[in-house]
């Protein structure tokens, strides 16, 4: 494929969210800011066009993606049946970092779904991609806009680092809100399961579901797309206890960089040593922007300080291991 002359569009300029709805609309593929991360965006009802993702990205085909959908209305053309459910977690939670596993209507193209008989959909709050998608009547599928395996962009800038010549546009919509990719949630039956957790937790939803919540440690449900590597950086990455950091710190070996949170590190911020806040929250947003940053140091380690072990930092541990694995 001849390399394109990806446009750098502002998505606080009217004009250019007109000119990224017009390149989807035409089939081409754009990079649009979520709350959570970037995505890679095509016109979900073109299958030509959602074909182009897996290119770009060079993701394997059988990997079913999220259609990004502006309001509840247009959930009838996704899904063949509402369920009884959905209304008290959508009300809550959307738009938001939520995915749900919704029966596929059968129109949705199969490219979209990997052939799978289910669709995951969400409404995202950012709010430019909001507008773009509902003052336009456009449903996106976007994986995130990172070359497969590697780390989410969180940042116009990174995307456009990688996705330059191979995709038609970045919207830039400034860095990240949440910082992390969203919430999966699947209910069959009377069974509602985390299939990725994220920041939004199983008691979180509990409230508003009518059964019980699990957080399933080994996926029942395996998903091609849900691999144990992933999201990672291009350093190895190690999950090491404080004292383990330390001991890694006094060495400063040159071609190490550190991921550490808490008040023990405050102020050593230097360009290897990436201090993250302290909260869920804060750490979580931080998280992918740090071990891009430290990427460009062309690093051989990352050491990263263990994060608390409790539920608000379930899908942190996630993606560190998986970022840690062979
Ligand atoms: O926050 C996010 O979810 C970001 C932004 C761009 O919205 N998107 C994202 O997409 O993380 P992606 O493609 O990187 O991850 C999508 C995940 C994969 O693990 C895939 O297996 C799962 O969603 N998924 C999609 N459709 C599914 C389905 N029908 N059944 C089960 N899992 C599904
Ligand atoms: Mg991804």
């Amino acid at each position: 494929m001849p390399a394109l002359n990806t446009e750098f569009l502002d998505a606080t300029n009217p004009q250019d969210l007109e000119r990224a709805a017009e390149l989807l609309k035409a089939g081409e593929l754009v990079a649009v800011p979520t709350e959570t991360v970037y995505g890679l965006a095509a016109d979900a009802s073109n299958a030509e066009a959602v074909a182009n993702i897996f290119t770009a990205k060079n993701r394997p085909k059988d990997h079913p993606l999220i259609v990004h959908i502006g309001s509840e209305s247009a959930l009838a053309q996704w899904t063949r049946q509402i369920p009884d459910w959905l209304p008290a977690v959508a009300n809550h939670f959307w738009p938001g970092p939520l995915t749900v596993i919704l029966d596929k209507h059968p129109d949705v193209p199969a490219i979209v779904t990997g052939e799978l008989d289910s669709v995951g959909v969400r409404i995202p709050s950012h709010p430019a991609l909001l507008r773009l998608l509902s003052e336009h009547h456009l449903a996106v599928a976007a994986p995130s806009a990172n070359p497969y395996k590697k780390l989410s962009p969180t940042t116009a800038e990174q995307v456009y680092d990688v996705m330059k010549g191979k995709i038609a546009a970045v919207l830039d919509g400034g860095p990240t809100s949440v910082g992390t990719e969203s919430t999966i949630l699947k209910v069959s039956g009377n069974h509602a399961q985390i299939l990725r957790s994220g920041p939004i937790k199983a008691h979180d939803l509990a409230p508003y579901l009518p059964m019980p919540v699990e957080t399933p440690l080994v996926h029942e449900f395996a998903v091609s797309g849900n691999k144990k590597e992933h999201y990672q950086p291009n350093a190895k990455l190690h999950l090491l206890n404080a004292e383990n950091i330390q001991q890694q710190l006094q060495r400063s070996a040159p071609n190490s960089g550190f991921v550490v949170y808490g008040d023990l590190y405050s102020g050593h911020d230097h360009p290897t040593l990436q201090c993250l806040p302290s909260d869920d929250q804060g750490y979580r947003k931080r998280l992918y922007a740090a071990l891009y940053e430290l990427d460009k140091h062309a690093l051989e380690h990352i050491f990263v300080l263990k994060p608390p072990e409790n539920e608000r930092w379930l899908d942190i541990w996630d993606r560190l291991q998986r970022a840690c694995s062979d």
